[in-house]
């Protein structure tokens, strides 16, 4: 057996015997991932894709002992679907889990792309999610089965067509899941997060020069492909019911099925990333610290209160970059990092220890390493409104992040001050 297989996930060989699915686009990626995986665990599977590599995955899974059978498809192709379901009954039956995972998905400005481009991501992602869905549908209600719908977390840059083509896809699963009912069919939009695939890596070498980063430290933030085909799985054994017509995201169903040691990404970037992110920040948001400006600012202020602030400011941070989206916050907590050499979490606590200290004394550490933390703090607060304004032109928004980082920015800049008025002590 694998070791990325059930052994690997501690799932008996035998947790999905006599199902029957339809993974399409699973010809490499988290497809190909899917399909190792159902195998594995006895299910039947068709591998539906428009490459001929789906051939290599069907041996791969019998090679393992599993079943299955590659069906070259255009799923955009309605005629083409049709065949689809029909080799699929003809060799297997109706059919228990879909999984609508074929993505057409080129990196493009919109004031490059042609229509023709626009339209074939259309056709691939949204459309081909349609036909498929309508073709299996049948089948579905009657074997009481899953529809697993790949989407995507965030908007994203030079994605808009494949961005709004997922955004669809989620609306379509919410209208089908009120449509179906979860008696018959459990309806669930699974957004993976972000996993290292083929299709990753191609878009990563476009988009990551174009956002300011390097692509091997895009991927760096990637899952594992086979972690991201565990959450559909764990969907298809039953999870699903928790989830009808929501979107979740992969990094959630593995932590509530008890696979939260898999759901973050490996560790931090060999070299820290270029960019922080949106962070939507808003007053009306708990855990947004208003500014608290004397007349004289922030220098006014005694060491300790100013400490205790930065606590309370970086807790703040730590709540706004945990409620962004899931790609979103990777990217926002990696900026974070690669700004002040310090996580988010270690930041919080390094301030809470520095508060504590300077609670007892008044008279902050001066110390080289807290100098430079506290520079990176003032360039990460410094820099947030100019990378929110990449995400959202929502004025009144931009305004209050502007507001709030300007004060935060304010307190570390008044505390760097007293720390070096201190001179060397080591803390
Ligand atoms: N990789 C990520 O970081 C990520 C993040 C969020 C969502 N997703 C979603 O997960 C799913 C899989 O992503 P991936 O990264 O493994 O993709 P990928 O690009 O590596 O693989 C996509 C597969 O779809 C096939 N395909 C393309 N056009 C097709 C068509 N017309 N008919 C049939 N097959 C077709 C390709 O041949 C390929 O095998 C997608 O729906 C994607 O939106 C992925």
């Amino acid at each position: 057996m694998d070791a990325e297989g059930d052994e690997r996930f501690g799932l008996p060989a035998g947790t999905l015997a006599g199902q029957v699915a339809v993974v399409t686009g699973a010809a490499r990626g988290i497809g190909r991932a899917l399909a190792l995986l159902l195998g594995r665990l006895g299910a039947r599977v068709v591998i539906a894709d428009l490459s001929p590599a789906g051939a290599d995955v069907e041996a791969s899974v019998r090679a393992e002992g599993g079943s299955a059978f590659f069906v070259p498809c255009d799923v955009a192709d309605a005629e083409a679907v049709g065949r689809l379901a029909a080799e699929t009954h003809r060799a297997f039956g109706p059919v228990d889990l879909l999984v609508n995972n074929a993505i057409h998905c080129p990196v493009v400005a919109v004031s490059e792309m042609d229509p023709a481009t626009w339209d074939r991501v259309m056709a691939v992602n949204l459309r081909g999610t349609f036909l498929c869905a309508r073709a299996f549908l049948p089948d579905l209600v009657e074997r009481r089965g899953t529809m697993v719908n790949m989407v995507s977390a965030d908007a994203m840059p030079h994605l808009s067509a494949y961005v709004a083509s997922k955004q669809g896809i989620a609306g379509f699963s919410r209208s089908l899941a009120a449509e179906v009912g979860e008696q018959d069919v459990k309806v669930v939009a699974l957004a993976p997060g972000m996993v290292d695939t083929p299709g990753l890596r191609v878009a990563a070498r476009d988009l990551a020069p174009r956002i300011g980063m390097a692509p091997d430290e895009l991927l760096a933030m990637a899952m594992p492909a086979p972690h991201a085909a565990l959450a559909a799985v764990l969907l298809a054994r039953g999870a699903a019911s928790r989830y009808h017509g929501e979107q979740v995201d992969g990094y959630t169903v593995l932590e509530e099925a008890g696979y939260g040691h898999l759901a973050r990404p490996s560790g931090p970037p060999a070299q820290p990333v270029h960019q922080d992110g949106p962070q939507a920040v808003r007053s009306d948001q708990p855990g947004v610290e208003r500014g608290r400006k004397t007349a004289k600012g922030e220098g006014g202020a005694a060491p300790a209160l100013l400490a205790r602030r930065l606590h309370t400011a970086l807790t703040a941070t730590a709540q706004e970059l945990e409620r962004l989206p899931v790609f979103a916050r990777t990217l926002a907590r990696q900026g974070f990092k690669k700004q002040v050499g310090l996580g988010v979490k270690e930041s919080v606590a390094l301030a809470e220890r520095l508060a504590e200290q300077m609670a007892a004394s008044d008279s902050p550490p001066g110390n080289p390493d807290l100098h430079r933390w506290l520079t990176g703090l003032a360039g990460y607060f410094h820099g947030v409104p100019a990378q929110t304004a990449r995400f959202t032109r929502d004025e009144a928004m931009l305004a209050e992040v502007g507001r709030t980082m300007a004060e935060r920015e304010e307190i570390v800049r008044a505390l760097q001050a007293a720390v070096e008025r201190a001179g060397t002590r080591p803390m």
